[in-house]
């Protein structure tokens, strides 16, 4: 077998000898608290963007942090060898979730610190594998091109994202209004994960998602639970009752027409996802539990992959101090978010949930909604030649080869290429399920970040050594 990276083993052992400066370099990103939802935070938010674009910039690229109506975008470029070379997009984002519950914390979740792990030594803090040390993935392969050969083997285009843990609200408006600098051939995106530590994957499925915020408003003002209770409505009684009822005994989501549009899972995907020998008892081992849960007589693959779902993602309401006190709160308010897939409707869903909560609630109570964001399902063509290239760059760095996998989360902002550029992507991740994403002790191995390094510089000498 000729290994196709021989021609880059200048670039690779770059890489390798260079990665504790790579360590650092990601940890000082990792020091910005860009917590996008937070406005507490949007200075460091900022400051984060500027911070990107000055690594870029360092590299030889073109970079500039664009203004938008919520956080800034980081837009850099930079030219390839040859005018005919393809042009390549990365896309990653620089914000990151909120740390909370901060108490649950080995360490502070922005002052990241290097520790030893089962599988070596891994970085940890908020933001270390979602996204910026898979931003770092890409950055640091570039920076390697930069050094050792004067830059990339073709054109490259990186657009960093400010919001996309908070539902991507600018990003439209700014791939509009940028379509002429964003044009590319293909796009690459960092932020899903591998199989396992040894098995890189592409990912070529991504959920959808509807998210809204609902309250129930009763009673115009708190009320004494004795001289009120069980004679009128109780905000908190009915929100929970109508959550009860969101799921019949099967599993299935009961909200109308929820699976109207749902494509079943084709047997020859059904049987691929089988082939990938899926250790069930230690995906739910790694988390404490035993027994799966959900809609009846699916797998776990395909719950999280291939079918909708619906989740209560936390409930507000009534007295929630120290000890007790007898009252029956005005309202109660619940977020919930749907995962959609392939064919629903995210616009038809809302409405759907939105009908559900009108036409069941007691008529004592008034419903209101706020959206936090909608956006559709993605599958990502798998027959493409820069998946087959890209397929081949991460079996030479491995040694094994890379599988298709789908994945229950979200990147709005893929849709969003493909619909307003035109441009497919590949979701080339180096997370693993263990990373603790959005949770306390957020890690990244750097065995996966030196690997992710080392994929990207290769991907890219394969789109330019072994186009079509
Ligand atoms: N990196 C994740 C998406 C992801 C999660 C991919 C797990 C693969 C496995 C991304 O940053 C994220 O969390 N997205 C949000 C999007 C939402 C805010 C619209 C998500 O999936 O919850
Ligand atoms: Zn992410």
């Amino acid at each position: 077998m000729s290994n196709k990276t021989e021609s880059i083993t200048d670039v690779l052992d770059h890489i390798d000898r260079n990665l504790d400066s790579s360590v650092e370099r990601l940890a000082d990103f990792l020091r910005i608290p860009s917590v996008s939802t937070d406005p507490a935070h949007d200075e460091d938010t900022t400051r984060c963007a500027r911070f990107a674009a000055g690594m870029l910039e360092e590299i030889g690229f073109d970079a500039k942090v664009v203004e938008t109506d919520g956080h800034p975008m980081v837009l850099a470029r930079c030219d390839g060898p040859d005018p005919d070379s393809p042009r390549v997009l990365y896309y990653g984002h620089y914000d990151v979730q909120p740390p909370d519950p901060i108490e649950l914390w080995d360490h502070e979740a922005f002052d990241p610190v290097v520790v030893e792990g089962e599988q070596g030594r891994r970085i940890v803090a908020r933001g270390a594998v979602d996204d910026k040390g898979q931003v770092m993935t890409i950055v640091e392969a570039l920076r390697a091109w930069h050094e050792v050969r004067g830059g990339p083997p073709c054109a490259i285009t990186v657009m960093l994202e400010g919001e996309e843990e908070s539902g991507s609200p600018s990003l439209e408006p700014f791939l509009e209004s940028h379509k002429d600098e964003l044009a590319a051939d293909v796009c690459i995106v960092s932020d899903t994960g591998m199989w396992d530590i040894r098995t890189p994957a592409i990912t070529t499925m991504l959920r959808g998602m509807v998210y809204v915020e609902v309250t129930l408003h009763g009673p115009s003002s708190d009320l004494h639970s004795g001289m009120y209770g069980g004679a009128v409505t109780n905000p908190i009684n009915e929100l929970t009752r109508l959550l009860g009822m969101i799921h019949d005994d099967e599993g299935r989501v009961r909200f109308d027409g929820f699976y109207d549009d749902v494509v079943e899972t084709t047997p020859e995907m059904k049987a691929q996802w089988e082939s990938l020998g899926f250790d069930e008892k230690s995906f739910l081992g790694m988390i404490g539990l035993e027994r799966g849960q959900g809609e009846a007589g699916r797998s776990t693959l395909e719950r999280t992959w291939s079918r909708p779902t619906c989740d209560i993602n936390g409930i507000i309401g009534g007295y929630t101090g120290d000890g007790a006190k007898t009252v029956i709160a005005s309202h109660a308010k619940a977020k919930l978010s749907c995962r959609l897939v392939a064919n629903q409707d995210p616009d038809r869903i809302r409405e759907s949930i939105q009908s559900f909560f009108r036409d069941n609630v007691h008529p004592d109570c008034r419903v209101e909604f706020e959206d936090h964001g909608c956006n559709p399902a993605i599958s990502v063509p798998t027959d493409s030649h820069w998946l087959a290239s890209a397929s081949s760059a991460l079996k030479d760095v491995f040694g094994v080869d890379a599988l298709l996998i789908g994945t229950g989360g979200s990147i709005p902002a893929v849709g969003s290429i493909q619909s307003i550029l035109g441009i497919d992507s590949l979701l080339i991740g180096f997370g693993l399920d263990d990373d603790n994403v959005h949770a306390p002790n957020e890690k990244f191995e750097l065995t996966c970040l030196q690997n992710g390094i080392r994929s990207h510089a290769a991907i890219l000498d394969a789109f330019v050594t072994k186009p079509g």
